[in-house]
């Protein structure tokens, strides 16, 4: 039922009003002026407002004013004696949907209010909507460029869906929690918990109760029984970062937990059941680790159903730019710069950066740069990328000349005899480059 607020400080016409409403269906109430509307809606919630404008006390534009900044506000229908295309104006500035007036007939009456109750219902979608796109605009993405994130994002698409556990690989920073995070936003837990424990930080009994919970006098400092995070994760997503740190003693329970959903709380003796989809990541190479009896062959074997091997980002030179882009709209953005992109030379050089700590490092540079950036778009001067040298096998008897010789010619290969860039590298300018090119005699620009 369509319920209507008639506001109107002429007692006979309210009643009137009122009964007619009622008699078409509808579910009417009425207030005298807009004070006591203002109560009315606080009570109650209604689709449609029907408004006189002239009113002692709260008149009707003064109401809509108020009304205005609350997104849940009825649709209004303005309804009054004093007709001017001045009133009618401000009324539709103020965000009135229709304008009717007195006398009105009721068949109008009735057509315009079920006109004003569907587009409050689009309204309402709308919101939503909007809503939703700005939730999803503040999601972190997981983005690139190169063929290598593309197969990534593949697979996680495949495997979101799943409950398979899943094991990610990838040096520091190459974005291991943000791909954990992103599976379980495309999965169908998404509206339950995603929940991370890193196994490096906490001791082996730490670890067993943040784990798996202990009850009460477990231990000395147990003084209250404590669930565990797998009970807190239940029907959600649980990463358990740095896997390769885990206490050998616990692998064997976190095995049995994989394979049943079972567990014990520490100093407990009943077996719990919990439905928890987990997502494991370690920076290492856990075969190694294995190999020297730091990890269990099965439960590696049981963790890597779905294996997601992120290459480090000197190995994916393409995404840079990508990201790069990215980190730069985030960054602009959140500081309310208006910077449009990079000038000419700041990309190249990032793209010269070995990047050791991969995309964290890069998106740490980009956000300085976007702090430090004065212009309309990101200079070189304001990339401070942490310069780690090249690393050169120089023999125990190189001469100082002969390491410079190598180290330029290094560097010249790795901006692909690109001398403009090179000398950005080196921190010299291109005469001087010039000349140490003449002075050892490397004329040919040397190119992969
Ligand atoms: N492909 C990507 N697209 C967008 N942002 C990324 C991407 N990869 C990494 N990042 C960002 O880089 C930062 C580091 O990522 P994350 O914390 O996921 O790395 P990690 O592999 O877990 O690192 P660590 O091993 O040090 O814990 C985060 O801010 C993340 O959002
Ligand atoms: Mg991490």
């Amino acid at each position: 039922m369509i319920r209507v607020l008639a506001v109107d400080d002429e007692e006979p016409f309210r009643r009137l009003l009122k009964k007619e409403l009622a008699r078409k269906g509808f579910y009417a109430e009425a207030a005298p002026d807009g004070g006591a509307a203002i109560q009315r809606l606080k009570d109650e919630s209604f689709d449609v407002i029907l408004l006189d404008i002239v009113m002692p006390g709260t008149d009707g534009i003064s109401l809509m004013k108020k009304l205005k900044a609350d997104p849940a506000t009825p649709v209004i229908i303005v309804l009054t004696g004093k007709a001017t295309i001045e009133t009618a104006v401000e009324a539709m500035k103020h965000g009135a949907y229709d304008y009717l007036t007195k006398p009105y007939k009721l068949d109008e009456l009735v057509i315009v209010i079920n006109r004003a109750y569907e587009y409050g219902k689009l309204r309402v979608k709308k919101e939503q909507f909007e809503q939703e796109l700005l939730r999803k605009e503040s999601e972190p993405e997981f983005v690139g460029g190169s063929g290598k994130i593309a197969h990534i994002l593949a697979l996680i698409r495949k495997i979101a869906p799943t409950d398979s556990t899943v094991f990610i690989q990838g040096e520091s920073g190459t974005g291991k929690e943000l791909v954990a995070n992103t599976i379980w936003r495309r999965s169908g837990r998404s509206s339950l918990p995603f929940i991370a424990l890193n196994c490096a930080t906490l001791s082996e009994n730490l670890i067993e109760s943040e784990l798996f919970g202990h009850e009460k006098g477990a231990f000395t400092s147990a003084y209250q029984a404590k669930y565990g995070i797998v009970e807190v994760a239940d029907k959600g997503t649980l990463f358990l970062d740095e896997i390769g740190e885990m206490p050998l003693g616990l692998q064997a329970k976190l095995l049995r937990f994989l394979d049943s959903g079972e567990f014990r709380r520490v100093g407990g003796n009943k077996t719990l059941t919990v439905d928890v989809r987990v997502i494991a990541a370690t920076n290492k190479d856990l075969t190694e680790v294995i190999r020297a009896g730091g990890f269990r062959q099965d439960l590696y074997y049981r963790l890597n159903v779905i294996n997601i091997a992120i290459p480090p980002l000197r190995e994916r030179k393409e995404d840079i730019p990508v990201l790069a882009s990215h980190f730069l709209k985030k960054y602009s953005r959140k500081l309310a710069k208006d910077i449009s992109g990079f000038a000419p030379g700041a990309l190249d050089s990032l793209k010269l950066s070995p990047w050791p700590g991969n995309v964290r490092e890069l998106e740490n540079v980009i956000e300085r740069a976007v702090i430090l950036c004065e212009a309309g778009k990101i200079g070189p001067e304001d990339l401070s990328i942490p310069f780690t040298p090249v690393v050169l096998e120089a023999s125990g008897n190189s001469t100082l000349e002969e390491i410079e010789r190598d180290y330029i010619l290094k560097v010249l290969q790795e901006s692909n005899g690109n001398q403009s860039k090179a000398s950005q590298v080196l921190g010299i300018d291109r005469k001087t480059l010039y000349l140490k090119l003449k002075k050892y005699g490397i004329d040919e620009p040397a190119k992969r």
